[in-house]
């Protein structure tokens, strides 16, 4: 069981079936208890719904993609309807979710399967690899979770499992530990049960062998882990320093006067460049959140506020960045104007929602609805759970 003890990787050629097995049957039973029930699951069959979800959940997390793909879904429930449908439409319902070349090459990509294949995608790895857009992870998940086929799918938790498993040494994401994962990953896929084991792996990933602080009592592969029975399973993967990732606190201040809220725009370049947001400054070491939310409001908008109480915690990550961005509402004191002269809107949120958000602002704008809400139905309650 100890296929990659003594800092020796595994190959998938030296797997003896015995570890193949309790790998494949532990990691199964486990995603049958404990699979979580997300839309795209119960359209598993259908390979346009497959790839929508896949496209999404590429550098976006589960629960900023299900509002997406579930708008998505309902705008455009089959592939021809995509195809039909004009890009500035695609691409106001994936406003938010980032990446914006994922959206053009999905529209565009249904187009050609519309033109070539009659609408249906094909289950040619050949043909739907030629697809804009569809690279090695994308190929896998189709072929795999709608069609049943032997192929693999490696993301980031896919990558964690596997390097922790077999004790693969070097950067998952260059070779050679890059394509001894992929060769691992196809290799143990159970006949006939792509489309389950892969998911689990991800599943496992993403509930399980957390980055920083795994839970390997529960873990249904501890048997056979190498990391885990180690003295300190986050060894693995190894990350070279410059890509780890760096965890970062903002703050956002929703300033509210009546029935309306002030929002800035960003300026055109960078990360979330051209989309509008509450206030927001990133929280230094020595300052409290609250400060920083009076510093966001001072900084980026030339107000003097009060805070009124937090509102709530959104996650975000973003390329080598986890973000923790924390919402606090606030009454203006007073505008001090001076030499900021962003573009800033007060607006209610109804007209917030139809502006190029990003994706943690679309969830704090949305939690402070919620608030309000509860606000208006008389009992208000700091913070909101998300
Ligand atoms: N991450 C990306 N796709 C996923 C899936 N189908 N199941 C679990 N996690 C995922």
């Amino acid at each position: 069981m100890r296929d990659g003890v003594n800092g020796k990787a595994a190959n998938p050629s030296e797997l003896t079936a015995e570890t193949r097995e309790a790998f494949q049957n532990n990691l199964l039973d486990w995603y049958r208890e404990n699979r979580r029930e997300l839309p795209w699951r119960q359209r598993e069959d259908d390979p346009y719904a497959v790839w929508v979800s896949e496209v999404m959940l590429q550098q976006t997390q589960v629960k900023t993609v299900i509002p997406y793909y579930e708008r998505w879904m309902s705008r455009f429930p089959t592939l021809k309807d995509l195809a039909e449908a004009p890009l500035e439409e695609v691409l106001r319902l994936w406003a938010g979710l980032g990446y914006y070349a994922r959206a053009r090459n999905l529209h565009r990509a249904a187009q050609q399967v519309a033109a070539e294949y009659n609408g249906v995608v094909p289950t040619d790895p050949e043909q739907l690899g030629r697809l804009p857009g569809i690279g090695r992870y994308t190929l896998g998940a189709v072929l795999s979770i709608a069609f049943q086929q032997k192929a693999a799918i490696v993301d980031a938790n896919v990558m964690r499992v596997l390097s922790r498993v077999f004790g693969i040494e070097g950067d998952p994401k260059a070779n050679p530990a890059n394509a001894r994962i992929w060769a691992l990953a196809e290799s143990l896929i159970p006949d006939g049960r792509a489309r389950d084991f892969n998911q689990a792996l991800m599943e496992l990933g993403a509930l399980v062998c957390a980055p920083s602080d795994p839970n390997c009592e529960d873990c249904p592969l501890l048997n056979v882990c190498v990391a885990g029975n180690s003295l300190d399973p986050t060894v693995l993967p190894q990350i070279p320093a410059g890509k780890r990732t760096v965890h970062v606190t903002h703050v956002s201040t929703i300033i509210r006067l009546d029935r309306r809220v002030l929002i800035i725009q960003r300026p055109p370049h960078g990360l979330w460049g051209g989309l509008w947001e509450f206030p927001r400054r990133v929280c230094e070491p020595r300052e409290t959140p609250e400060e920083c939310a009076r510093r966001a409001a001072r900084e980026a908008a030339g107000m003097q506020v009060r805070i009124v109480g937090p509102v709530g915690t959104v996650k975000h990550a973003v390329t080598h960045h986890a973000i923790t961005l924390l919402g606090y509402e606030a009454q203006l004191i007073s505008e001090q104007g001076g030499k900021h002269t962003p573009a800033v809107r007060w607006v209610t949120l109804e007209e917030m929602g139809t502006l190029p958000l990003s994706a943690p602002q679309a969830v704090l704008r949305e939690t402070y609805l919620r608030c309000l809400e509860r606000e208006n139905a008389g009992g208000r309650q700091y913070p909101l759970p998300l």
